[in-house]
Formats: C-alpha cells, sequence, structure tokens
C-alpha cells in the first residue's frame, strides 16, 4: 500500500469580505502519497494558490476533510497546526518572502527559531550549500539576483527537513536560466524522497512533475500522470 501523505475530500472555499461573499474552492477531492510531485494546473483566479494555502496550513478551508499523514487537521487549533506546518511544510512563494535586510544565513536560520533546534547555523549552512549557496551567507537578500533569493528561499524551506515542499509559481519572476535551475533542485529533491507540490501554468514545466492536477472555476478539471516527463538536465523528454 501506498503511503497517502494528503487526503483530501470535497473541500470548499468561500472568503467574506463584509457584505461579499467569495466562493472559490467548490468541493475539490484528491490524495497524494509520500515521494509524489503534482503539478498544480489551472486558468488565473480558478483557485490553485487558495487550494495550496490550504494544503499547507496557511489558510483553513470552509468545509471538507483533510487528512494529513491520517491526522484530521480540521481537529487541530491555530498553535497546533503551526507547530505542524514548521516541521512538516516547506513553502516557496513567487515573491520569494525573504527578510531584505537580512542576510542570506539568517533568513535561513529564521525557521529554526521556533523550533529549539540545536546547531542552526550549521543547518543553515548545509541547506545553503545543497542549493549552491554557501558563498552568499554574509550577502543582504536585497544584494541577491532573482534565482539566487528564490534559491535562499529554497534553503529556508528545506532547513526543518520537511515531509513536503509546496512552490507556488517558483520560476515566475525569473528569467528562463534561473527558473531552470530552480526546477533542477526541486527535481533533485524529489528523487531524494521529498514530496514536492507545485503550482505552474506552463506546460513544460508542469511536465517535469509526475503528475498534474488541473483545476478550473475552483473544481478540479482533471488528475492524470505525465507520460513523457522532462528531463530538465538533457533538455530531453525522458
Ligand atoms: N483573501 C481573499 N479574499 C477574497 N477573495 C479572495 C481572497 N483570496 C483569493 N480570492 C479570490 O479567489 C479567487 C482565486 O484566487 P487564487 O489566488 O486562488 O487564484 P489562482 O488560481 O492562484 O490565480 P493566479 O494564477 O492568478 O495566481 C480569485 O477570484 C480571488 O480574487
Ligand atoms: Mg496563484
Amino acid at each position: 500500500m501506498e503511503d497517502v501523505l494528503i487526503k483530501i475530500k470535497n473541500i470548499k472555499k468561500q472568503f467574506e469580505t463584509g457584505e461579499v461573499i467569495t466562493k472559490v474552492l467548490h468541493g475539490v477531492s484528491f490524495e497524494i502519497d509520500k515521494g509524489d510531485f503534482v503539478a498544480i494546473m489551472g486558468p488565473s483566479g480558478s483557485g490553485k494558490s487558495t487550494l495550496v494555502h490550504i494544503l499547507s496550513f496557511l489558510d483553513r478551508s470552509t468545509s471538507g476533510e483533510y487528512l494529513f499523514e491520517g491526522q484530521n487537521i480540521n481537529e487541530f487549533d491555530d498553535n497546533k497546526l503551526a507547530e505542524l506546518r514548521n516541521k512538516k511544510i516547506g513553502f516557496v512563494f513567487q515573491s520569494f518572502n525573504l527578510l531584505a535586510r537580512t542576510t542570506v544565513l539568517n533568513n535561513v536560520i529564521l525557521p529554526l527559531e521556533y523550533n529549539g533546534a540545536r546547531d542552526k547555523a550549521s543547518a543553515a549552512m548545509k541547506a545553503l550549500k545543497s542549493v549552491g549557496l554557501e558563498h552568499r551567507l554574509d550577502h543582504f537578500s536585497n544584494q541577491l539576483s532573482g534565482g539566487e533569493k528564490q534559491r535562499v528561499a529554497i534553503a529556508r524551506a528545506l532547513v526543518n527537513n520537511p515531509e513536503v515542499i509546496f512552490a507556488d509559481e517558483p520560476t515566475g519572476n525569473l528569467d528562463s536560466m534561473s527558473g531552470q535551475q530552480v526546477m533542477e533542485i526541486l527535481v533533485n529533491l524529489n528523487e531524494k524522497g521529498k514530496t514536492i507540490i507545485l503550482v505552474t501554468h506552463e506546460q513544460y514545466t508542469a511536465n517535469t512533475a509526475k503528475r498534474i492536477i488541473k483545476i478550473r472555476d475552483g473544481i478540479l478539471e482533471s488528475d492524470s500522470s505525465v507520460q513523457s516527463r522532462v528531463d530538465l538536465k538533457n533538455g530531453l523528454v525522458k
């Protein structure tokens, strides 16, 4: 039996802003196994970010079931959820979300401040080495290129050794060369066993994943495995 990491059933989400109710997700169900590499695609405004925010505990659904490693997330209070998030989840944003006048090293140390980890600096250096940035430890993050910023963000997402990494359009603000480097790192992490959940609107990027889930107007449109995965290192289809 496969090891199920995420199981959602009939997830709905609406936002309430004053009198206005915006219904975004209309009942989404799927399972994601540990070690999978899933690309989530769909038109702008279809609910992709809303969905990954719920899956990564940044937000809660309005209704529906969510089991993470078999645990019912709806029963977790905010503190317990934040704790689980810190331990199990790494998140990479399109706009990097680094602290600007803070060194690369301290940006990556930050998630470790909440969990009492010992030897924070060496864990952060190890994560930075894995993304090829061990020579930039003392730079302020606003002194880096976009591609370097995103690699710092990946190191920050990795430093707690999470079970799963979410990346919401991680290459959206990058030139194609830096975007390719970022994708190579994600592919590599998946090959080492990390579960990766990637939001992208580029078919080529989605084809580096093992499976593509398409969302349209807040419902699941399709869910299929990728027949010919892109091999980024050789620029070829495997
Ligand atoms: N906090 C919020 N309050 C009200 N409406 C919201 C909120 N967050 C998202 N929405 C609405 O939900 C819909 C889906 O937004 P979402 O960000 O999930 O789309 P998306 O698929 O990620 O789009 P994109 O490809 O442009 O990033 C949009 O119509 C958006 O305006
Ligand atoms: Mg989005």
